[in-house]
């Protein structure tokens, strides 16, 4: 078995490798002077079983999953897993609005083609493994995130929507501690609007815990209601830490004290490795 690690999850593929004590293969990125991507992997991959590891996000890593799939097969590999730890795109999973497309599905079909068996991790929505052509599974990283705040002496944790209730509810198991939930209401992609809800936290130490922080919005909301109502220390936590434009800020003007985030998506809050997840699944 040979692992390729995308050069969205260079991280994550070295854990994945440690996990199952398998060996990374070696790949050449380069970018063409107008920007076109570049692969070559050094290795032989002949008759082998390869697993590819790339997080489908930004735009740009979804095509080079696509030359690493093709390079894969073109080397004679026997069998091709793709293990997509973040799953970009997933949240487009239905027709909200005529004239839009399902692109959670055309990914999903794209990457199925070239493809004996995928897995993710924490999918927005389960369905969407049915899009792929292929079999297609699922892991989810409550565990090792619950296991991280065992370690910070977390006594508290909420979900800021009934969508990640639960998952809480599974993290507060293993943690030992008590669980509520926010209700949430989107009005569009950035703005959220977080009911007023009287929940006893005074003097405690609470994580949130969601699937994914993209705008900080949920975060934000959710943060700054627990700290009205006394809470001594808030951290956010999710699975797929995006992060997108000023969400950082957002979160720490909230009055967030610590951020967590898993290692499906790299940045300097990946402090939880997915690996050992994804691992039990291969
Ligand atoms: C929504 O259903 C998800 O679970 C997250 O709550 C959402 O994607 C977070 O987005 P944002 O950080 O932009 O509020």
């Amino acid at each position: 078995m040979v692992i390729i690690a995308g050069s969205a999850s260079q991280e994550t593929a070295k854990n994945i490798a440690k996990e199952i004590n398998q060996p990374l293969a070696s790949v050449l990125y380069k970018r063409f002077p107008d920007g076109e991507c570049y692969v070559r992997i050094n290795d032989d991959l002949k008759g082998k079983d390869v697993i590819i590891v790339q997080t489908t996000h930004p735009d740009e890593k979804i095509i080079e999953l696509f030359l690493l799939q093709d390079a894969v097969k073109e080397a004679g590999a026997n069998k091709i897993t793709v293990v997509i730890p973040y799953f970009g795109y997933s949240r487009q999973d239905t027709k909200f609005k005529d004239g839009e497309p399902i692109s959670a599905r055309v990914l999903a079909q794209l990457i199925g083609s070239n493809t004996n068996k995928i897995i993710t991790v924490d999918p927005h929505k389960e369905h969407i493994l049915k899009f792929f052509k292929t079999p297609a599974k699922s892991c989810t990283a409550i565990n090792q995130l619950a296991q991280y705040l065992v370690e910070r002496n977390v006594d508290f944790l909420l979900a800021p929507d009934k969508g990640a209730l639960n998952s809480v509810k599974e993290a507060a198991n293993i943690v030992g501690c008590g669980y509520d939930y926010m209700e949430k209401t989107r009005i569009d992609g950035s703005t959220v609007e977080i009911k007023p809800k009287k929940i006893n936290v005074s003097d405690k130490h609470v994580a949130i815990i969601d699937d994914i922080i993209s705008t900080g919005g949920t975060m934000a909301k959710s943060i700054e209601q627990l700290k009205k109502q006394g809470a001594k220390k808030v951290s956010a936590a999710c699975t797929h830490g995006l992060f997108i434009s000023n969400a950082v800020e957002k979160l720490t003007e909230a009055g967030c004290d610590d951020i967590i985030a898993t290692d499906t998506i790299q940045n300097p809050y990946s402090k939880v490795p997915v690996a050992p997840c994804i691992s039990s699944l291969l």
